[in-house]
């Protein structure tokens, strides 16, 4: 169950969400649902100095886990396995996808990691063409399985219509950038199309060669639109035509948007953008109606200051995250079935959270403004109460967070036994700087 699993710091986080693996059906009668199961079969290479440079000839895409050594202890090797039991499932259920899997070893294959240029622990890495993207996301079956075929779509989408327009209209979650180009030949499509490489599969990118949905997005000729999630207008990048380089500087410098949601698919990263230290965090559940409610006025909130550079709101639909409801709601003291928004200090968890005087009422516009306001000229924050507590907190509740790092140390103790092969590892060091230069 979830609950025995242990690591509950952030970056730990996707080891409880590992039980999604075992999906297991009751046999159905019938066809046409049977859900993956693993068949046995070992899919994912080992991945060492001999056979790396093959297997990423071999396949259109390669995608490494770089993990941790492996470790002595029972308990630990079976976290390893689970971790390498959701690539074996992915790669088994994309057989036909022409990918190649592989477990890339932080200390028995330290070179290898360092010519690919591996260097985040636990992170999955997938090389295409002359691209790497780093998948900094959930590494669950789905997740997973979701982002590869993702990439393995074109990284431009092209609008031939008023129904895919409207399409493009309702995806207000995502950072999107649409452009009208004269055609596929079209130097400028080609530039914004090696854009597009760049970002893909988290920033989608679309385009359109057609004069009639150009007009409905008020595009002139090699203009291109910036749209931020929630925003009701888009920017337009200024100075067309645009180069890739020109493109790439704009969407780096305007990525972090003023609300974002949260996703499996890039979570981490999302949390490692912190503002200073914090992330002011909303927790909102779209399909309740209070939830829903909150959700309008925050975008309200966030529409009406969207010119504040520090302001980026996390907005976390508990839906999305079953497994860590649990977590979060020990760890930051607030009911999940109720909307809620508060300061995450993301070194120690530490938070406070807004208070809404009437358990019915949900606050205005307004009051959410002064609040954010408050929190952005450091009147509201994590440390103060830290000392005051006129909360109902009582003392019981801070030790919970020093279980985390026990978990942590856990970890560290175990790796230190397992040295068996960097003798190896140092020795063939000389023969290492040939391979390097045939990159
Ligand atoms: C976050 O917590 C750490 C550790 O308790 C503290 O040193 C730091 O000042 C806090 N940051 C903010 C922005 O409150």
């Amino acid at each position: 169950s979830p609950r025995s699993l242990p690591g509950s710091i952030m970056h730990h986080l996707w080891l409880m969400l590992l039980p999604f693996l075992g999906l297991v059906s009751v046999a159905p009668a019938e066809k046409g649902l049977e859900f993956p199961r693993y068949d046995g079969k070992d899919r994912v290479l080992d991945i060492n100095d001999r056979n790396y440079r093959k297997a990423m000839n071999k396949y259109s895409m390669l995608c490494l886990l770089y993990h941790e050594p492996i470790p002595d202890s029972k308990e630990l090797q079976k976290k390893h396995q689970m971790t390498e039991m959701v690539l074996e499932l992915v790669a088994q259920v994309l057989e036909e996808k022409d990918i190649g899997f592989g477990m890339v070893d932080a200390k028995k294959d330290a070179k290898v990691a360092k010519k690919l240029g591996l260097d985040e622990v636990d992170s999955v890495y997938v090389f295409k063409e002359d691209r790497v993207i780093e998948f900094d996301g959930l590494l669950s079956a789905n997740t997973m399985t979701e982002f590869l075929l993702d990439l393995l779509e074109d990284p431009v989408e092209v609008l031939d219509n008023a129904l895919e327009l409207k399409a493009f209209n309702r995806m207000d979650e995502e950072i999107r950038l649409v452009g009208f180009f004269k055609n596929q030949e079209s130097e400028h499509f080609e530039a914004f199309k090696e854009a597009a490489e760049q970002f893909q599969p988290y920033i989608k990118f679309f385009a359109t060669f057609e004069k009639t949905v150009a007009k409905q997005l008020t595009l002139k000729m090699n203009e291109v639109d910036f749209y931020e999630p929630f925003m009701e207008e888009p920017v337009t990048i200024p100075e067309k035509p645009h180069s890739e380089e020109e493109l790439v500087a704009f969407i780096t410098k305007h990525r972090r948007p003023t609300l974002r949601k949260l996703r499996a698919e890039d979570m981490f990263e999302t949390w490692e953008d912190d503002i200073e230290g914090i992330h002011i965090v909303a927790f909102a559940e779209e399909e309740d109606p209070d939830g829903f409610e909150f959700l309008e006025i925050l975008k309200e909130v966030a529409r009406d200051n969207t010119h504040l550079p520090d302001l980026s709101i996390v907005w976390i639909d508990p839906d999305d995250f079953s497994l860590l409801i649990p977590y979060w709601e020990k760890t930051f003291k607030v009911d999940l079935f109720r909307p809620q928004i508060g300061v995450v200090n993301v070194t120690d968890a530490d938070s406070v959270w807004m208070a809404m005087d009437d358990e019915e009422d949900l606050p205005t516009a307004q009051e959410l403004e002064d609040w954010i306001e408050d929190v952005l000229s450091g009147k509201v924050n994590t440390e103060d109460d830290d000392e005051e507590d006129d909360d109902d907190d009582d003392d019981d509740d801070d030790d919970d967070d020093d279980d985390d790092d026990e978990d942590d140390d856990d970890d560290d103790d175990d790796d230190d036994d397992d040295d068996d092969d960097s003798d190896e590892d140092e020795d063939d060091d000389d023969d290492d700087d040939d391979d390097d230069d045939d990159e």
